[in-house]
């Protein structure tokens, strides 16, 4: 963790997991949760409006291009703000890869989001065939550049290595110290979360590099048991 930050900010992506009862039960069991640390969850957009945890930010895991109006399927940026949502993950790397999300649609999301004042949270990481190929550096400034435009203070950054969400590995923490600072070097008012693969037993080790502000975590994020032991321990 930097200097001068004080709590961690923990995102928790539930992603297209959870039916409304198990939302429900889940919610109840994660009122026991103690912890310091910022939590913002992201449920299903669903269950947006039966979110009622006190102390906790709710945050949805996506949000439209485009503004209210003859869209289909979509969720507004304004819609969210009215279901209290204060932040919301874009650019994920399964909605790049499943809905062939590219850098001019994050850039126009983001670009909704701050208007209505909620914090986007962009995701960027390189697969595991470009960090073969030695471009990961590369690979984060490019989907970085969007960003130019926008005031970064009021962005959360989170490297997630594609190659590492859901596989159970991480990054050494000199490959994340390397990404990390150059991350900071470029935006250093954005609070830089690491996500892929985050757990209770890698957390000890995930903390010895100086440049992680918070983590955003998926699978953890549904076992409350070793989510908390995770809090403890970060
Ligand atoms: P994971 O997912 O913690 O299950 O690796 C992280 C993410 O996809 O945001």
């Amino acid at each position: 963790m930097r200097k001068g930050i004080e709590n961690m900010k923990i995102v928790l992506n539930h992603k297209c997991n959870l039916t409304k009862n198990e939302f429900l039960a889940y919610q109840q069991a994660f009122a026991k949760i103690k912890t310091a640390h910022d939590i913002v969850m992201c449920p299903s957009s669903l269950y947006l409006p039966l979110f009622h945890l006190e102390n906790i930010s709710l945050g949805s895991q996506d949000v439209s291009t485009y503004e209210m109006g003859a869209h289909t399927g979509e969720i507004s940026a304004s819609q969210l703000k009215e279901m209290n949502v204060e932040y919301t993950i874009v650019g994920h790397s399964e909605r790049r890869s499943d809905f062939d999300e590219k850098d001019n649609d994050i850039k126009e999301k983001i670009a909704k989001l701050l208007a209505q004042g909620i914090t986007p949270i962009l995701c960027v990481g390189e697969t595991s065939k470009e960090r073969e190929k030695g471009e990961r550096i590369e690979v984060i400034k490019r989907q970085l550049s969007i960003l130019s435009s926008f005031d970064t203070k009021k962005i959360i950054i989170a490297y997630e290595p594609v190659w590492a969400i859901g596989t159970g590995l991480v990054p050494t923490v000199e490959e994340l110290d390397e990404v990390l600072t150059s991350i900071h070097f470029s935006y250093p008012e954005s609070l830089l979360l690491y996500g892929g693969s985050a757990s209770d037993e890698n957390i000890e080790y995930l903390k010895t590099s100086q440049e992680i502000d918070g983590y955003l975590l998926g699978g953890l994020s549904l076992k409350l048991e070793k989510l908390q032991v995770f809090l403890d321990l970060c």
